[in-house]
């Protein structure tokens, strides 16, 4: 059998909350090995869409498909083992947790040896100094660059193959937002397929391959990323650029 180029694929998703439709018959898809940029205004319903993936939010009506597998009905927990990972908005580490218990904690579906945890989370802390240095601090007193550092490198405990990615730039001073997405870049040059959603939109089509844009729960474009950066309407809405 050929091998799938579809990693993921979103088939009319719709989210409502009450009575307010949210994300409304989105589609779409992420090849294997693909990096997609999911941009659009403060509540567009990325997050929404990205929860539904997830399972963390009801899907009103829709289908997901990982390498053409159902996995509408998977619950969130098993989703880590079919290597689909989620960096939530607001980073979502253990406040209260040491840096190390994060980390050990991101490979916890994983059925392997402490000393394999170990070893990985050396890995880890190769490719980020930094977390080392705070191994046995608690999360909670990381700085906001530190912390989504930690939760991209609890991410990766989990050997994803497939990252969902939400908003890791906010909030962060320049300096981190450029690391953030140099590890990002990093990531995605090992083979990870990554959907990014980002409300710093030049960024995010600057690294991605293809981008998506939201508008009021719709996506309005799925394009080539180059192609979307020079697109005026998509310049004027999200680029910061007057037509
Ligand atoms: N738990 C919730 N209950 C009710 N409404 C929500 C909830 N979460 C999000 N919404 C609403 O859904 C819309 C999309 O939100 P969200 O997915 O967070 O957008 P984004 O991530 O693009 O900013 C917004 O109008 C928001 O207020
Ligand atoms: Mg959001």
């Amino acid at each position: 059998m050929a091998e799938p180029t579809v990693h993921l694929e979103v088939r009319d998703l719709v989210v409502q909350y009450g009575g307010i439709t949210a994300v409304r018959d989105v589609s779409f898809h992420v090849g294997v090995g693909e990096t997609v940029a999911l941009i659009g205004a403060n509540g567009a319903g990325k997050t929404s869409i990205l929860r539904a993936i997830t399972g963390l939010v009801p899907k009103a009506s829709g289908a997901l498909f990982l390498e053409g597998r159902p996995i509408t009905l998977v619950p969130p927990h098993r989703l880590p083992s079919l290597g689909l990972v989620m960096v939530p908005e607001g980073r979502g580490v253990f406040a209260r947790m040491t840096v190390r218990e994060n980390l050990q904690l991101g490979a916890m579906h994983r059925r392997i040896s402490a000393s394999r945890i170990t070893e990985d989370i050396e890995e880890q802390y190769e490719r980020f100094p930094r977390l080392a240095e705070r191994a046995h601090q608690l999360a909670g007193t990381l700085s906001g660059g530190e912390q989504q550092m930690l939760a991209l490198s609890r991410a990766l405990m989990a050997k994803p193959q497939l990252l969902l990615l939400d908003e890791p730039s906010m909030g962060l001073a320049p300096i981190m937002v450029e690391k953030v997405f140099d590890v990002i870049a990093d990531i995605a040059s090992r083979g990870v397929s990554v959907l990014l959603v980002e409300q710093n939109a030049r960024l995010a089509l600057e690294l991605a391959q293809r981008g998506l844009v939201l508008e009021s729960g719709t996506l309005t474009h799925d394009d080539t990323a180059s192609a979307l950066l020079q697109s005026p309407a998509v310049r004027a809405a999200y680029l910061g650029e007057a037509t």
